[in-house]
């Protein structure tokens, strides 16, 4: 199984095995372990991680509610305290053991309790594997904005056991396979290839595919980790994306990352094509393939109105510049700042 190597830390892949975790713990540099879980995660991954890393079972467990609602300022106040309760010091290490969420609160929480103590991630959904758990950006929603504070922070090491991933549903499944179809449409033409023949969600997942998604991420993360210029191009979606999930969620509406993100690149790819960055050939094979694995989604004028509020706030925002990181052909990018409201609200007010 390889290990990749990213900028100042590896990361592991190993399927039902733990030698490489062992491995790093084996060194005994730190005074405390603590896991930071949620109840899913808890019940069903934890017991498999204390079985294979028999280090781990001294560690103290933080476990938080799921989900992305709880990824507030408020959940680093009661892990900072249970950490302070703990008698955490700057020689802890933290362990996010999760999805997504639980990453980038996890290493956020790291960064700056004690100004930084280390942390490193052992991903247990699909998109915390491929996308979430590499690459440093750690952070919190506030007043309903995705990840609107946050730091880029790194781990000391990423440790991918795609074993986890049984207990996990189709649904999930599909949410982390929106970021692999992101990877591979701007990035990799060979990849995408791959991925539209594939349409069993079983095979989402393979071993192979989890590998290349993470590798193509890690290149462009170890050329441009504080996103000056080429990191961007994995915003591809996320404008839209991040804006469609901060409205439902503003509403209380069920919406994963993915789903948005997938909603996302199918606005984005039309707005590339509207603006001659892909044919239409590609803008069909794309939405086509899409449409095939996600549910529609159809957006109430209430949730319009919000998208357009919320794309207004976008940190990817230049000024008064709305910055899309849009397709230019398959497997390349342009970042394109001139992508006008106008343009954004033809688009969404049609969805
Ligand atoms: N930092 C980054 O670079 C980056 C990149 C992409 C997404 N994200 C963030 O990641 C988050 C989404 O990640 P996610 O989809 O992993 O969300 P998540 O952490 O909320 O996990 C999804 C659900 O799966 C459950 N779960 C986790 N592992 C499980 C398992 N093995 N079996 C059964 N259930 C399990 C969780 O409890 C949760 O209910 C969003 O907050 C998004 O903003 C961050």
């Amino acid at each position: 199984m390889p290990t990749i190597k990213s900028t100042t830390y590896n990361i592991h892949v190993e399927h039902d095995s733990f030698d490489a975790l062992n491995k790093f713990l084996s060194k005994k540099e730190y005074t405390k372990y603590i896991i930071i879980c949620d109840e899913n995660t808890s019940q069903y991954c934890l017991s498999t991680l204390l079985f294979g890393c028999e280090t781990l079972t001294a560690a103290e467990i933080i476990e938080l509610e799921s989900g992305e609602k709880n990824k507030t300022i408020e959940t680093c106040m009661q892990v900072w305290g249970a950490l302070t309760d703990i008698g955490a010091d700057k020689k802890s290490l933290i362990i996010n053991f999760g999805g997504g969420a639980i990453s980038d609160l996890g290493g956020f929480v790291a960064s700056t309790y004690k100004r930084g103590i280390d942390f490193i991630n052992i991903p247990t959904t699909l998109l915390s594997m491929v996308d979430a758990s590499v690459g440093g950006k750690t952070g919190v929603d506030f007043e309903g904005i995705k990840n609107h504070i946050g730091v880029i922070y790194e781990p000391k090491g990423v440790f991918v056991n795609p074993a986890f991933l049984e207990t996990l549903s189709e649904r999930q499944i599909k949410n982390g396979y929106a970021e692999i179809i992101k990877i591979a449409f701007i990035a990799d033409n060979e990849f995408w290839k791959t991925l539209k023949k594939i349409k069993n969600y079983k095979e989402f997942y393979t071993e192979n595919i989890i590998i290349k998604a993470i590798e193509l991420k890690n290149v462009i993360v170890k050329k441009d980790l504080y996103e000056t210029n080429l990191r961007k191009s994995l915003n591809f979606g996320h404008n839209i994306g991040h804006a469609l999930e901060s409205a439902l969620i503003k509403q209380n509406k069920d919406i994963l990352h993915g789903e948005a993100v997938a909603f996302g690149m199918i606005i984005e790819s039309e707005i590339a094509n509207r603006l001659k960055r892909i044919s239409k050939k590609d803008l069909e094979s794309i939405v086509n393939y899409i449409k095939s694995i996600y549910k529609e989604i159809k957006l109430s004028n209430p949730t319009k109105k919000l998208v357009l509020e919320f794309l207004r706030h976008d940190k990817k925002n230049d000024g008064t510049h709305l910055c899309f990181a849009l397709p230019k052909n398959v497997g390349s990018y342009e970042l394109c700042c001139d992508v006008t409201m106008e343009i954004i609200e033809e688009f969404i007010s049609r969805g």
